[in-house]
């Protein structure tokens, strides 16, 4: 099965690999490591379409890992607001730095696993698209794909191990970084959640999910718990066309990033902080948004604000709020205050 299952993906790739900015045509040669690791990294819990515009912007504005790492931290996370998963950003500054000391990426699997923010997953994919080492990558689309290939019946995650070993079986020795992408798009495109396209699928005759009936099934999945729902209050405070921002801790949520002052929801569940400045706060509704362990829903409170409210922050300019590089929750509870 192994070597019907990588040369008819490989196949299949040569003639529908998607375009992406960060690739190298099949067959070409690997392309830059720094453009992989970016766009890996980038990918890590984000959708190929929301990666796009912001790998266009980073290697427009810093074409070489070089650059980035001489970057400010500063900058560096204002251009990933939007992107989410901040910890992220903070480990791309830092591990732009250390290979830029190193002068040049580990080559192998096991030196990429020791930078900054290369956890399994991005070593291996780095190691086989960078450095077209036989390396076994297994995102959620591969494992969705391994997981129907194989007919997987164990629920996730107790079944990542299985999969693992068993997308180690189907991996070639050749052109691993292809077949990665390969998997993936397979994942993307044809292997999808819901409503497989399974009669475009290279893979139909070897599919033991397809055989058994009900690929659509697979993988299984263990029950998931409502994520729970915390609320607080995020302050808009004015003056002179200016808005009161602050920095958040480098540590916690949304770590490191410009903020509308809050009452430290983050910390808690509750909602029992409290308010930066007396006076007359007028409610502008509420925003929600989900994080990976819970959702937020953050009440949006304004104040004009004749004086300085104590603690630190700065005024910045409202007309110029795009280039504060606020994350998305922010964003949106600036867009309500605005309205
Ligand atoms: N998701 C994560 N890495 C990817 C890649 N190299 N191509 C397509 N989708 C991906």
């Amino acid at each position: 099965m192994a070597a019907t299952v990588s040369d008819r993906l490989l196949d299949w790739y040569d003639r529908h690999a998607r375009e992406l900015p960060w690739r190298a045509r099949p067959g070409e040669p690997a392309p830059d490591p720094y453009r992989v690791w970016l766009s890996e990294i980038m990918l890590q819990q984000t959708t190929v379409a929301a990666v796009k515009p912001y790998f266009e912007a980073f290697t427009a504005r810093w074409p070489t890992i070089g650059q980035l790492a001489d970057a400010s931290e500063d900058e560096i996370m204002a251009a990933w607001a939007g992107l989410g998963y901040y910890s992220r950003a903070r480990n791309l500054v830092k591990c732009a730095r250390m290979v830029a000391k190193l002068r040049s990426f580990p080559t192998t699997e096991k030196g990429l696993r020791e930078l900054p923010g290369l956890g399994a997953y991005t070593a291996a994919a780095v190691a086989a698209i960078a450095f077209e080492q036989r390396a076994v990558v297994v995102d959620a689309n591969v494992e969705r794909v391994v997981a129907r290939l194989f007919a997987i019946e164990t629920p996730l995650p107790a079944a990542r191990s299985t999969i693992r070993t068993c997308a180690d079986e189907v991996t070639p020795e050749t052109r691993a970084g292809d077949f990665a992408q390969a998997m993936m798009d397979l994942g993307a495109t044809v292997c999808t959640s819901r409503d497989p396209k399974c009669l475009l699928c290279p893979l139909v005759d070897t599919c033991q999910g397809l055989a058994q009936g009900n690929p659509a099934r697979l993988p299984v999945k263990a029950a998931k718990k409502d994520r729970p729902v915390r609320r607080g209050e995020a302050y808009w405070i004015e003056r002179d066309g200016a808005v009161r921002l602050v920095r958040r801790p480098s540590k916690g949520m949304l770590g490191g990033m410009r903020a509308l002052p809050d009452d430290g929801w983050a910390a808690r569940n509750d909602g029992s902080g409290h308010r930066p400045a007396a006076g007359v706060w007028t409610p502008c509704g509420t925003v929600r948004h989900g994080f990976t362990h819970f959702e937020i829903e953050l009440s949006v409170l304004r104040l004009e604000m004749p004086l300085q409210p104590g603690g630190e922050g700065e005024w910045w300019p409202i007309a110029e709020l795009d280039a504060a590089g606020l994350p998305t929750l922010f964003a949106k509870a600036a867009r309500l205050a605005v309205a």
